[in-house]
């Protein structure tokens, strides 16, 4: 397949899609590479890495720290790794956030690669060059824009992922349809039992609409501060509803959504057919149309949104199925929207 390429302020990333794992080493300096994963995926697949120093990090929100940065630091100091070290992150969104960190400022910046291996990674998460950690209660807090070199995403890996990681993933796919691809609702409308069952046809082509899709928004606002806020549309109530539930990221994001599409309704913006059709196909994906939370845990974590300004939140509504808009909206309201879902 046609790699996709994003053109970042300092450098571009090539994402390759469909190229298989063991086809890493030939994208990568091999004797000057550090490989970053964690324990689980360096069980699955760790016989197939390439030859290299290899560290092994924890992953879970509560190791998307400072902290983890520092051990990786640590390390790097300890083999002596040079500017010409070459980071590549394999794993799931948290490795692939914290390697990018890790590669972005180690040295003032090093070369990096990911392979994302979940479906959230690959069609998200791995792809757009942001990075970081959580800090200080608030999610990415410290983290920097910066594109990898390669994105490399083998399909074939999400195989041995547990059937709630993979519908997590799925979340991020009817994302991307929501906001801005009416096509790719539809298609997932249409294909979602494949896709569930990992179809590779069906799966190559959703990971490659969204990665185009995400590189367009990318290529032009790679800083976010237009188009790029779109893709968080269901993330204000997600990242609250994760925190708050220890839900995944996909399954708050899930609901999140419903929550955005039924305030657009509200608002006389967005049709109610179109708020049942979201709901509808997050349904079919196994993802949570609702969820018990607690309102006062909810409310705290709105309220420690980085999008926050006073008390209005940046937040993303639809006006159909593959049209958004992003609009300021006070901390009451979405207090008040609690209730829709
Ligand atoms: N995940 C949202 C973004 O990359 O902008």
């Amino acid at each position: 397949m046609t790699p996709v390429t994003i053109q970042g302020r300092e450098g571009t990333s090539t994402i390759l899609i469909g190229e298989n794992f063991d086809r890493l080493a030939a994208h990568i300096p091999v004797a000057e590479s550090v490989l970053v994963t964690d324990p689980n995926l360096w069980q699955h697949y760790g016989e197939r890495f390439p030859p290299c120093e290899v560290i092994r990090i924890d992953t879970g929100e509560t190791n998307k720290t400072l902290k983890t940065v520092v051990a990786i630091f640590e390390r790097l100091v300890a083999i002596e790794a040079q500017r010409s070290t070459f980071i590549v992150g394999i794993g799931g969104g948290i490795v692939c956030d914290i390697a990018g960190f890790v590669a972005a400022t180690y040295l003032r910046g090093v070369g990096c690669g990911l392979v994302p291996t979940s479906l959230l990674a690959q069609v998200d998460a791995g792809v757009g060059g942001k990075n970081g950690v959580n800090f200080g209660g608030y999610k990415n807090m410290v983290g920097t824009f910066r594109q990898p070199a390669f994105v490399l995403c083998d399909p074939d890996m999400l195989r041995s992922l547990p059937e709630r990681e993979l519908a997590s993933g799925f979340a991020e796919i009817v994302k991307h349809g929501a906001i801005a691809d009416a096509a790719l609702f539809a298609y997932l409308e249409t294909h979602w039992q494949a896709a569930l069952a990992l179809a590779p046809e069906v799966i190559t082509h959703l990971v490659a609409r969204c990665v185009a899709i995400k590189a367009a928004v990318v290529n032009q606002d790679e800083h976010e501060q237009g188009e790029r806020r779109k893709l968080n549309f269901g993330h204000t109530f997600g990242h609250a509803l994760e925190k708050a539930t220890g839900a995944l990221h996909g399954e708050a994001v899930s609901v999140g959504m419903l929550i955005a599409a039924a305030l657009s309704v509200n608002r006389g913006l967005l049709p109610q057919a179109a708020y049942q059709r979201l709901r509808a196909l997050l349904t079919h994906l196994r993802l949570p149309v609702r969820m018990d939370f607690d309102r006062k845990a909810v409310l705290e974590a709105l309220g420690k949104d980085k999008k926050r300004t006073g008390d209005t939140v940046r937040f993303v509504l639809l006006t159909d199925i593959g049209r958004s808009v992003v609009t300021e909206i006070a901390l009451a309201e979405l207090a008040a929207a609690l209730a829709l879902v």
